[in-house]
């Protein structure tokens, strides 16, 4: 696959020492800024004091106009500038920051420049937060637009920062960088269609992510699977042109890891529903069912680029849920890899059969912790809406930390009960289980179901059935995949040290 990402060129440079060279130079500055910073001080003189009339006009005060393009009939080596109003600096949020530069990397982007230069100027920014806004802003899937504008994307970021402050920003970038990469890979993931990805394309994806870095990567193709016995996997998968897999990755540090975590990531390349098959609008957007395990092989990227100091494993469970004369039917009972019996009700409940296999397979890895995730359950979106994903875990230590680092990231988490007296909707008169409850308290009754197949490790299950996909544009994110919760996981992973 050409992604996106690959495309990008960033650079850190000096301010007054490196020339500024960009179609676009975007200058943000404060509300009432008395004094501009030398560097755009010298713009302003060349422009007959655009920048700081405008700072000093009834529009910034008021807080009504918040940025204007002119073009550079100046000295410098730059088509046009941008510049733009971060607001009061006494009340300005780091979340304000970070959206504020993602709507300036978005007037740049819809404009169709592609190599932008952004300065950082006034102290009082946190710059670091800047380049986390302007770069997740950027973000675009256009691969499969012929029209040509509407097909370009920024592709080169120049960032420009006084000598003082240049250390402690390019230690920021790296880490920014990487895991950027990452959300962006999961959301280029999310997007292509299911005629491109599916188990073997995803799986082949994966192998190129591992190649040049110290991850490395077993995929189990269908007859590893049946090894395995991980029957829920195939019956899952069973009924589709493409072979359902199962990809192992593993980070190892080169320290001795304090922890042992494992990522499993639900990865259903197209939901159909199966022979329970969902009525045709409830099917659009299922190629976003392999959301999970996407920001799994994210996460696993920026890992392995940031060195942590623990043991990692990303398992992808991926399979189509197709239907054709061999699939699974309603009624069928197929026994699990962990030996447990399923009696499938309904087809369209295909994501905790994968993840039932897969969990008992991270089971037996000898990890501290398991945490899943997956677009399970409509019921979640309506429990949560599209904003918020669910976290699930009898642990609460565990719920807490994954909580506290998708805070800190500005992911939306809301820890859910798994309320044990549910799990008598499991009950099956044929099988050990079921694998459907009633329609209330459906995202708690898949949660119970997948909790039954984690015996050792301490287990957190994530239901991001909504905000998984974008259904309109934020600041930080397109319409389409998101990439959640990539950063959480990073972050989940950092704070573990
Ligand atoms: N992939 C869906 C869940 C989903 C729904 C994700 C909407 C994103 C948006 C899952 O496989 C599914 O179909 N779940 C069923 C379960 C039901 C049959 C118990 C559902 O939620 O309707
Ligand atoms: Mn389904
Ligand atoms: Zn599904």
């Amino acid at each position: 696959m050409k992604n996106l990402f690959d495309q990008w060129k960033i650079s850190l440079l000096t301010l007054s020492k490196d020339e500024v060279k960009a179609d676009v130079c975007v200058i943000p500055v404060w509300k009432q800024q008395g004094k501009l910073d030398d560097w755009t001080a010298v713009v302003d003189k060349e422009h007959q004091g655009i920048i700081s009339n405008w700072i000093g006009s009834s529009f910034v005060k008021n807080d009504r106009e918040k940025a204007f393009f002119f073009p550079n009939i100046g000295s410098s080596k730059v088509k046009d500038f941008l510049v733009f109003c971060l607001g009061d600096p006494e009340q300005s949020k780091p979340e304000e920051v970070r959206n504020a530069f993602a709507r300036a990397s978005k007037m740049i982007t819809q404009r169709g420049y592609k190599k932008a230069a952004v300065v950082h100027a006034g102290d009082q920014l946190d710059f670091s937060l800047a380049i986390e806004g302007f770069l997740l802003g950027s973000y675009r899937f256009a691969k499969y637009k012929d029209d040509e504008k509407a097909g370009q994307s920024l592709d080169t970021f120049s960032f420009y920062v006084p000598a003082s402050t240049k250390k402690t920003v390019a230690t920021a970038l790296d880490k920014i960088s990487a895991t950027t990469r990452a959300i962006f890979l999961a959301r280029d993931l999310v997007n292509e269609p299911g005629n491109v990805i599916y188990p073997a394309s995803f799986a082949k994806i994966a192998k190129e992510v591992c190649k040049d870095r110290k991850l490395t990567c077993k995929v189990l193709d269908l007859a590893d699977l049946k090894k395995e016995k991980m029957n829920l996997h195939i019956a899952v998968g069973q009924a589709s042109a493409h072979e359902p897999k199962l990809v192992h990755i593993h980070y190892k540090p080169a320290q001795k890891a304090k922890k042992k975590v494992a990522l499993v990531g639900k990865g259903v390349t197209f939901d159909t529903g199966g022979l329970s098959l969902k009525p045709p609008t409830a099917m659009v957007s299922m190629k976003s069912d392999m959301s999970g395990a996407a920001s799994v092989l994210g996460t696993m990227m920026a890992i392995s680029d940031l060195n942590l100091p623990i043991e990692v494993h990303g398992i992808l469970g991926l399979a189509e849920n197709a239907v054709a004369g061999n699939a699974t039917r309603p009624d069928d009972v197929v026994r699990s890899r962990s030996g447990i019996t399923v009696e499938i009700e309904n087809t369209d409940a295909e994501g905790r059969l994968v993840l039932a296999d897969a969990l008992s397979y991270a089971d037996d890895l000898k990890v501290d912790y398991i945490i899943d995730v997956a677009t399970l359950t409509g019921a979640c979106v309506i429990a949560l809406g599209d904003e918020i994903f669910a976290v699930y875990s009898q642990d609460d230590a565990l719920a807490q930390s994954i909580g506290a680092s998708a805070a800190e990231v500005g992911d939306n988490a809301w820890r859910m009960p798994l309320h044990e007296s549910y799990k008598a909707q499991l009950k099956s008169d044929f099988a050990d289980m079921r694998n459907v409850g009633g329609r209330e308290g459906g995202s708690i009754t898949a949660a119970l179901f997948l909790s039954e197949f984690v015996k050792k490790a301490k287990w957190a299950h994530l239901d991001i059935a909504g905000p998984a996909r974008a259904k309109r544009e934020f600041d930080l994110t397109a319409k389409g995949g998101s990439g959640i919760p990539t950063r959480t996981f990073i972050r989940f992973l950092e704070n573990l040290q």
